[in-house]
């Protein structure tokens, strides 16, 4: 495909907003076309189904929350994000097929085999050039308060959020193109070192 696709995962609160949104406005006065968007979301189907897998006082099991962030990912990917690389855009999402692995494996405990099939089915095997995981130090991470957080799986328990987390760790350590962000610093500082990582995977060139 002609265009770049570069992701940002991580933790809830960990800066990935406000670095996707940085990095969207350099690339676009630097005259790249770019595409900026967000999992679950990005398209009329797929933010709705947000709105149904993120509603707190839904109680939905692990299976039917896989499937339905799975069920946005088809149409997001196949509708929005595919179209626009093969136009040659840089696409930046948040979240994308990472955030499965830990959120509904490692989180939730469902077999990490079975969220990689439908990963790849609704993805169409299509792979990130480039993962961004920004993660802040746990003194951090666990200093924050519960009234922070709003949606379904932001409320969720410290034990999970820890899992989760640790999850974020070993994927970027094992996923092809995958890098850790420290997040703990300064926003101009951190998006330094994006524009240095994606100057080091080459995904501009
Ligand atoms: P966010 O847009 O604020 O990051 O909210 C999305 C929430 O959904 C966040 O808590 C992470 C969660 N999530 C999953 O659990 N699995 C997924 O596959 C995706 C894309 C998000």
């Amino acid at each position: 495909m002609k265009g770049k696709f570069i992701v940002f995962e991580g933790p809830d609160r960990s800066g990935k907003s406000t670095q996707a949104n940085l990095l969207s406005k350099y690339l676009t006065n630097k005259g790249f076309c770019v595409l900026l968007t967000r999992e679950p979301g990005g398209d009329g189907v797929a933010e709705d189904i947000r709105k149904i897998v993120l509603r707190p006082e839904h109680k939905v099991s692990p299976m039917a929350e896989l499937f339905l962030y799975e069920a946005a990912r088809a149409q997001h990917t196949q509708h929005i994000i595919i179209p626009a690389l093969e136009d040659g855009k840089i696409v930046i999402c948040e979240r994308y097929t990472m955030s499965s692995c830990a959120y509904q494996g490692y989180g939730r405990g469902i077999d990490m085999e079975v969220i990689n099939t439908l990963n790849n089915a609704a993805t169409l095997n299509l792979k990130p050039d480039l993962t961004l995981v920004f993660l802040m130090s746990d003194k951090y991470f666990t200093q924050r308060g519960e009234y922070l957080f709003s949606d379904r799986l932001e409320r969720e328990d410290e034990v999970f959020r820890l899992k989760m987390r640790k999850g974020y760790r070993e994927l970027a350590a094992k996923t092809k193109n995958a890098v850790i962000i420290d997040a703990d610093r300064a926003v101009a500082q951190i998006h330094k070192t994006v524009l240095r990582e994606l100057a080091g995977y080459g995904v501009l060139d």
